[in-house]
């Protein structure tokens, strides 16, 4: 008999579970990449969709954005099609049981592995006036959000997969002493392996932290802007509109395409056969703008209602917290702490 698995919700559902950091603006490719395809999740999976409030101030955050900002990513999240009856679909730090998991978790994560990890050396070169110990750690953090509710899928963009197989490790060896305490998380790769470039820099991903904001399309850009940062995109040399390795810029563009429009990129080949960059540029800027036009509506109508917003947010963080308690009620016994209350 093959072992069960562990951790399954009680409908024996795997339990999924993303998040994104409310640092920058969402754009199109993490609606591309990440939310959309997360509405098509709910179905097969017990999921969890967090804001990570608490993973964003490892870089300087002004409170009064950010405060904006967490509301309004949770707002988009709803008005791209997650549904809050569906989802556990909070804010990180409404739920204190990731902190607290995220420290017993330090203590069991090796110094050396931590100096490995690529995203801190990215951010730190980035960032050199503020080397913070919580930008160490921030993968520690995120294998606390993740073991915390049993993950058995992490849908992760490339970016990511290290600090995943950092938590596989940690579940592991904490499992190996302690006895089957976490759940063991894969990735999750979506069907399509979408990765959206920076408009202007096609050779690298799009990135809602950019400082040229011109390499990115934000969710909440009004059409005006969209249509003329797709104009702008950097293009290559030549003028066939051709899904080709050397030319990353148009690639980008036909992907955009092809992931809005549902077409395959052969079919988005075939309609702009004898036309030029130009054209897909112009037909793209409507593609998007159509695409989103809904979602800022929705977006726009949540932000309005704030009661709503503020009572759905609040139903997510106790749902997601009853998940939370257990497993870290479990994490405690397992250590050794007396818990609470225990002799009455
Ligand atoms: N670190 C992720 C990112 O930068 C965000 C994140 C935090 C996350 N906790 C997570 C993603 C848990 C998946 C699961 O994109």
């Amino acid at each position: 008999m093959t072992k069960p698995i562990f951790g399954l919700a009680s409908n024996g559902k795997k339990n999924l579970l993303s998040g994104s950091a409310p640092s920058g603006n969402l754009t199109i490719g993490n609606y591309i990449g990440a939310i959309k395809t997360w509405g098509e999740l709910q179905a097969e999976f017990n999921c969890y969709y967090m804001v990570v409030d608490l993973h964003s101030i490892t870089t300087r955050q002004d409170p009064k954005l950010l405060r904006e900002r967490s509301l309004s990513f949770y707002a988009q999240y709803l008005a791209c099609g997650l549904d809050p009856e569906k989802n556990k679909i909070f804010l990180q730090s409404h739920v204190s049981e990731h902190a607290e998991l995220a420290w017993v978790l330090n203590c069991f994560t090796p110094f050396g592995d931590l100096t490995r990890m690529t995203q801190f050396k990215d951010k730190s070169a980035k960032h050199p006036k503020n080397i913070n110990s919580g930008l160490f750690t921030y993968p520690v953090l995120m294998a606390a959000d993740i073991l915390l509710y049993d993950a058995h899928l992490v849908p992760v963009g490339e970016d990511q997969k290290q600090h995943l197989e950092l938590t596989r490790d940690i579940a592991l060896r904490f499992n190996n002493e302690f006895g089957e305490t976490f759940a063991f998380p894969d990735p999750f790769i979506g069907k399509v392996g979408a990765r959206i470039m920076a408009l202007q820099e096609p050779t690298r991903k799009m990135d809602k932290s950019d400082p040229n904001a011109n390499n990115t399309i934000y969710l909440l850009d009004d059409p005006k802007l969209i249509t003329k940062k797709c104009k702008s995109a950097q293009t290559d040399s030549g003028s066939e509109v051709r899904f080709a390795e050397d030319k990353p810029g148009v690639a980008n563009l036909l992907t955009i395409y092809s992931v809005l429009s549902g077409l395959t990129i052969p079919q988005v080949e075939e309609k702009f056969v004898g036309k030029m960059y130009g054209h897909l540029k112009v037909e793209l800027a409507e593609l998007v703008c159509a695409t989103l036009a809904p979602v800022q509506a929705r977006h726009a109508d949540l932000m309005k209602n704030q009661d709503y917003l503020h009572s759905v947010m609040q139903k997510g963080a106790d749902l997601a917290a009853e998940h939370a308690a257990k497993t870290l009620a479990r994490v405690y016994d397992k250590l050794g702490f007396i818990p609470k209350g225990a002799r009455k």
